[in-house]
C-alpha cells in the first residue's frame, strides 16, 4: 500500500498535568469530566503514539478549605488530608487514570520546593511588601482567611455571604465588603488588625502575558499556536487582561499550609499563598517521580523538547494561564504551557454539582454500586465532556449510553466477530484471498476490495488520532463509535452466515476483514475505555497494551498491506464486553441522589449558623413589620434571582425587589400574603427601587419560603409585635 503515517506533534516529551484536587471531599463525577479523563486519555494516547509521558497529579492539602472542614468535622486538618489523599489516590487508579505519580502537598519535598520558589523570588527582588487592613478574630487569635468571615452581601443582603464570594447573587466580595461580619470559627465580630504581605506584581508582566496568551509568542519567539488554545480559556485570561493586572498577595496569614522561609524577615505566621503553593506541586511530583525512576526532572521542566499541558477547570484558568506563568518565569528557566485545555463544568440532573449540598455523584460510591462498569462511566463522561460549554449528566443518559452504544454497537460488533471466528475455524484466524470479490447477498453492497476497506480504517483511525491531538476528546470517542458501526456494516452487509452456504473463501475475506476492525478498537478505545481494550485483549488472546508505541505499529503495519492480526492466530472463546443496565439500577441511584440531599438540608439545619449577637428591645421595636398582599409579581431581566412586587399595605402600594425567583414562580404568588419590613431604607437593585423587604425563611439550599400571617384574610398593613 501506498500511504504513510505521519506524525502531527512537534514534540517527543510530554509533561501531562491534572489540577491537583483540594483534599477536602471525595471526588465526584463533575472532577472526572473536567481534568482527570481529558488528562488521562491524552496521556495514554500519547503513550501509544511512542511519545515519552509524564503525567502527575497529587492531592492539594492546604488552604483554608481543609481547615474549615476540620473545623466542622471536629478533626484536625492533618486527619483530613490523610483520609482524603488516601481516597483520592485509590479512587483514580479504580476508575483508570493512568498518573505515573500520584503526589501531595503535605510532603517534605514539596514544602523545600515550594519554599525554594519563594526564596528565588523574594532574592530576585520581583516581591513587593505592602500593609494592609485585614480581619482578626480576637478570641481566636488569628487573622481570618476570607472564607472564615460571613456577613450580609452588600449586593443582594443574603446573610451567609463568605468573605470572598456571595453564594447567593454569584458577586465576588473581599471581606471588607460585608455588612455585620461575624468570624466563623468564634462567632464573634472580627476586628481589624494590620499585616504585612509579599505580592507578585503582575502588571509588570501584563505585556509579555498579553502578548503570550494572545499571540502564542515569547520575546518575538513563537512558543504555541494560539488558534490550538479553545475560546473559552483565551477569552477568560483576556477579560482579566483588560481589567488590568494587580499585583497579588502571594502569602498569608494562616496556620495550615507552606510556612513563608524562616530565613526571611518578618516570615513568622506567614504561610504561602495557596497559588504558590498548590501548581507548584507538579513540579514537586516530578521531581519524586524523577527520584524514583532514576531521572533527572529537569529534563521535563526546562527543555524545550518537551510540551508542558496543564488540564484543569475552568476555575482555574487564570491561575494556570496568567499567575503560574507569572511564578514560572519569574523564577526563571521554566518552561511555559503550550496549552491548557480546560473544560467547562458538567452538571448534574438539572442542577450544579455541590460538594456542600451533597448533590453530586462520588466516584468511589460509583466504584461500589456498579462495579465491573469504570468505563461505562468514563463512556459517558467524555460523550458528554464539558470540553466546550457546560453539559449535564443523568442517570437515564447513562443508562442509554450504555445500553444503546456500548451494548448495542461496540458489544454486539465485537461479541459476533468472536462467536463466528469460533464457529467457522475453532479461533484460528484463517488464510484468506485478499482479492476475492465478495458480492454482497440479495444484490446488497457489495465488498469493493480487502485493501480498499483497511484504506478506509486506516483513514477512520487517523481522524481519531486528529481529535485527540486537538483535545477533541468528545469526536475522537464520535469516530471509533463510527468505526464500530462500519465493523457492524460489514457483518449486516455481507451475512457471512449466508454467505457460508455459497462461498466459503468469501467468508474468509469477510471474518479476516471484520477481525482488523477488532483488533483495531482493541488499541483506539484504549486511551478511553482501558478496561474494555483489557477484554479485548483477553478475546483476542493477546497481551494487555502496554501502551508504548502500539497505535504507531498499528498504523504502520496497515500501511505496509499487513494485517493486524494475521492468519494462523488464535483467538479465545466469546464473552461480553458490556453488558445492558436495568431499569432498577438506574432508579436506585436517583433515589439516592435525591435522597442524599435531603439528608443534607436536615444537616445544615442541626449545623445552624451561630445565633447573632443579643439586642435590646429597642432595637426590635424599631423594626417596622407589616402585613401585606402582594398584588403583582414579575421577573427582574437579566437576573435569575431576583422578582419584582407590588405589595399592597392597606393604606399603601409599594415596590420590593426581592431574591425569590429560585423558589417562587411569579404568576403563583400574587395574592399570597407576607411579612414585609416596612422601614428599611430604600435601595437601587437593578435600577429598580426597592422600598422595604419581605421577611422569609431560609434553608440554606436556596430555598426559600414566606414568613406569612397564618390567617389569610388578614387586613394588610396591620404591624406585628
Ligand atoms: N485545588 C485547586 C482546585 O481544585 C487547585 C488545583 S490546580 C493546581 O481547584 F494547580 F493548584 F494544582
Ligand atoms: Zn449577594
Amino acid at each position: 500500500m501506498f500511504f504513510l503515517y505521519h506524525d502531527m506533534s512537534h514534540y517527543e516529551k510530554y509533561l501531562i498535568t491534572a489540577a491537583l484536587p483540594y483534599a477536602n471531599g471525595p471526588l465526584h463525577i463533575g472532577h472526572l469530566a473536567g481534568a482527570y479523563l481529558s488528562s488521562d486519555i491524552y496521556a495514554r494516547f500519547l503513550r501509544l503514539q511512542g511519545k515519552e509521558v509524564v503525567f502527575v497529579c497529587g492531592s492539594d492539602e492546604h488552604g483554608a478549605a481543609i481547615t474549615i472542614k476540620a473545623l466542622k468535622e471536629g478533626s484536625t486538618p492533618q486527619d483530613i488530608v490523610d483520609k482524603y489523599h488516601n481516597l483520592f489516590k485509590d479512587t483514580f487508579e479504580k476508575i483508570g487514570v493512568s498518573f505515573d505519580i500520584y503526589h501531595r502537598t503535605s510532603s517534605e519535598l514539596h514544602h523545600e520546593t515550594s519554599q525554594e520558589f519563594f526564596t528565588t523570588l523574594y532574592d530576585k527582588g520581583i516581591f513587593e511588601t505592602r500593609e494592609s487592613e485585614q480581619y482578626y478574630d480576637p478570641k481566636a487569635n488569628q487573622f481570618l482567611a476570607d472564607r472564615y468571615i460571613q456577613g450580609t452581601c452588600p449586593n443582594c443582603s443574603f446573610a451567609e455571604a463568605y468573605g470572598d464570594q456571595c453564594e447567593s447573587c454569584g458577586s465576588t466580595l473581599s471581606p471588607t465588603d460585608l455588612i455585620n461580619p461575624i468570624s466563623k470559627i468564634s462567632g464573634d465580630k472580627p476586628i481589624k488588625k494590620k499585616t504585612t504581605h509579599w505580592y507578585l506584581p503582575l502588571n509588570n508582566d501584563e505585556a509579555w502575558i498579553k502578548e503570550w496568551v494572545e499571540e502564542g509568542t515569547l520575546e518575538g519567539k513563537q512558543l504555541h499556536d494560539p488558534n490550538d488554545w479553545k475560546n473559552h480559556v483565551i477569552g477568560q485570561c483576556k477579560s482579566w487582561i483588560e481589567n488590568g493586572l494587580h499585583p497579588r498577595a502571594m502569602t498569608r496569614d494562616l496556620d495550615w499550609g507552606v510556612d513563608v522561609p524562616q530565613s526571611i524577615d518578618g516570615s513568622e505566621g506567614k504561610k504561602l499563598y495557596v497559588w504558590l503553593d498548590a501548581p507548584i506541586g507538579y513540579i514537586s511530583a516530578t521531581k519524586q517521580w524523577a527520584k524514583d525512576n532514576n531521572k533527572n526532572w529537569e529534563d521535563y521542566w526546562k527543555s524545550d523538547d518537551t510540551a508542558l499541558v496543564h488540564f484543569i477547570g475552568k476555575d482555574n484558568i487564570v491561575f494556570h494561564c496568567i499567575i503560574f506563568p507569572s511564578i514560572l518565569r519569574s523564577h526563571g528557566d521554566y518552561n511555559l504551557p503550550v496549552n491548557v485545555p480546560a473544560n467547562q463544568f458538567m452538571n448534574l440532573e438539572g442542577r450544579k454539582i455541590s460538594t456542600s449540598k451533597n448533590w453530586a455523584v462520588w466516584v468511589h460510591e460509583y466504584l461500589e454500586d456498579l462495579p465491573g462498569r469504570e468505563d461505562a462511566l468514563r463512556y459517558c463522561m467524555v460523550k458528554h465532556m464539558p470540553e466546550l460549554k457546560d453539559s449535564e449528566f443523568t442517570w437515564k443518559t447513562f443508562q442509554e449510553a450504555n445500553n444503546n452504544e456500548l451494548v448495542n454497537n461496540v458489544g454486539n460488533f465485537v461479541n459476533r466477530a468472536i462467536v463466528l471466528l469460533n464457529k467457522y475455524y475453532d479461533g484460528v484466524l484463517p488464510e484468506y484471498d485478499a482479492w476475492a470479490e465478495i458480492e454482497g447477498p440479495q444484490g446488497q453492497d457489495e465488498l469493493t476490495c480487502y485493501d480498499g476497506e483497511i484504506l478506509g480504517l486506516f483513514d477512520n483511525i487517523h481522524r481519531v488520532y486528529e481529535h485527540v491531538h486537538k483535545y477533541d476528546f468528545r469526536g475522537g470517542l464520535k469516530t471509533i463509535m463510527e468505526i464500530s458501526t462500519m465493523g457492524n456494516q460489514l457483518l449486516q452487509n455481507n451475512a457471512p452466515w449466508q454467505l457460508i452456504k455459497e462461498d466459503e473463501e468469501a467468508v474468509k475475506t469477510v471474518m479476516m476483514l471484520v477481525t482488523q476492525y477488532v483488533g483495531a478498537l482493541r488499541i483506539v478505545l484504549r486511551p478511553y475505555l482501558p478496561f474494555a481494550s483489557d477484554k479485548l485483549s483477553d478475546l483476542l488472546n493477546l497481551p494487555n497494551l502496554k501502551e508504548d508505541g502500539e497505535w504507531v505499529e498499528m498504523m504502520n503495519t496497515l500501511a505496509d498491506g499487513e494485517d493486524i492480526l494475521p492468519a494462523g492466530h488464535k483467538i479465545s472463546a466469546p464473552s461480553h464486553l458490556f453488558t445492558r443496565i436495568d431499569d432498577e439500577l438506574i432508579t436506585a441511584q436517583v433515589d439516592k441522589l435525591n435522597a442524599s440531599l435531603i439528608l443534607d438540608e436536615v444537616a445544615t439545619t442541626a449545623s445552624h449558623s451561630a445565633v447573632k449577637e443579643t439586642i435590646a428591645f429597642d432595637d426590635f421595636t424599631k423594626l417596622d413589620l407589616r402585613t401585606a398582599t402582594i398584588v403583582s409579581a414579575e421577573k427582574v431581566k437579566k437576573t435569575n434571582k431576583l422578582l419584582k412586587l407590588e405589595l399592597d399595605l392597606g393604606f399603601e402600594t409599594r415596590t420590593v425587589v426581592s431574591g425569590i425567583a429560585k423558589s417562587y414562580d411569579p404568576e403563583k404568588i400574587i395574592g399570597k400574603k407576607v411579612t414585609l419590613l416596612a422601614n428599611l431604607a430604600p435601595r437601587k437593585i437593578k435600577g429598580i427601587e426597592s422600598q422595604g423587604m419581605i421577611l422569609m425563611a431560609d434553608d440554606g439550599d436556596e430555598s426559600l419560603c414566606f414568613i406569612s400571617p397564618e390567617k389569610d384574610d388578614w387586613s394588610n398593613g396591620m404591624t406585628i409585635s
